[in-house]
């Protein structure tokens, strides 16, 4: 690639990142992340693989400035992230609604704590509800829906808010197969309307490949990226792309180098 032209279009970058945390009581230290050298591109969909406590939501955290690094840095749009900003949007693994408010009133909620209630942004929360195919529950509260259809809303609330970058830590891990592979479905066709650069978090190495134009791998002990696998799959996908010769040898790739990472720590 190109060095000059990356730097053009740059999203998101961490450079020589550690983030270490620190156990008030006994001073001890969890290297969570070593030295994450890694770029987004504008528009791009990333996604981060690897074994559970390789450090994903410690990476999330910290391009959300929920975290501070020890070392090294995180800029969005060539600016220092510093702490939380409206330019980034979560959606978490479980839905955090709040059950006193209809599906509208949660969608509205992040435009109500940025002071920016108007009816163009209420028009756009419609707009958004309607995308991820809600239309017609706006007035239902987080109780009658199942757990995709919630998921759904914290989907279009985030967008609601137009963040520059959205960022999603396992949005899907509570769902049963089946919806779990809907809402794989629905969130690129969503995507692919509004060309969001998203960075996905995931344990599931389908899901990342099915998602992502490039995937990171993360290994454990302490959390680093090992890989980056470029998904060279046409846009659209559907889910029979899941059973293509060429998705199962990359799932096959994916699973050899976690692996030997995992031998490597004495995981086997
Ligand atoms: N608040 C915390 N205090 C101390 N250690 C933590 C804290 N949060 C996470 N860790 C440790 O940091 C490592 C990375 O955790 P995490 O980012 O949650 O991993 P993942 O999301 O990949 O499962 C793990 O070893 C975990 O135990
Ligand atoms: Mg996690």
């Amino acid at each position: 690639m190109n060095g000059t032209q990356l730097k053009n279009n740059v999203k998101l970058s961490s450079k020589y990142l550690d983030v270490t945390y620190i156990n008030n009581k006994t001073g001890t230290e969890v290297i969570a992340l070593q030295n994450i050298n890694l770029d987004i591109k504008e528009g791009e969909f990333i996604c981060i693989v690897g074994p559970s406590g390789c450090g994903k939501t410690t990476f999330l955290n910290t391009v959300a400035g929920l975290l501070k690094p020890s070392r090294g840095t995180i800029s969005l749009d060539n600016q220092e992230v510093d702490g939380p900003g409206k330019d980034r949007a979560m959606v978490f693994q479980t839905p955090s609604l709040f059950p006193w408010r209809t599906v509208m009133a949660n969608v509205l909620y992040g435009i109500e704590v940025q002071k920016r209630v108007s009816n163009e942004t209420k028009k756009k929360a419609q707009d958004y509800i309607s995308m991820v195919g809600l239309k017609g529950y706006e007035h239902h509260y987080p109780h009658e829906l199942s757990g995709g259809m919630q998921q759904r809303v914290n989907l279009a609330r985030a967008l609601t808010v137009d963040p520059s970058l959205l960022l999603l830590d396992e949005p899907f891990s509570a769902l049963d197969a089946q919806t779990r592979e809907f809402m794989q479905e629905e969130l690129l066709r969503i995507w692919s309307e509004t060309k969001k650069t998203s960075l996905f978090i995931t344990h599931q190495i389908d899901e990342a490949i099915y998602l992502a134009d490039r995937v990171f791998v993360f290994g454990a002990r302490p959390g680093r990226v090992v890989d980056i696998v470029d998904i060279n799959i046409p846009r659209p996908r559907d889910l029979n792309i899941k059973r293509d010769p060429k998705f199962l040898h990359l799932i096959d790739h994916i699973w050899s180098i976690i692996e030997k990472e995992s031998a490597k720590q004495g995981f086997q």
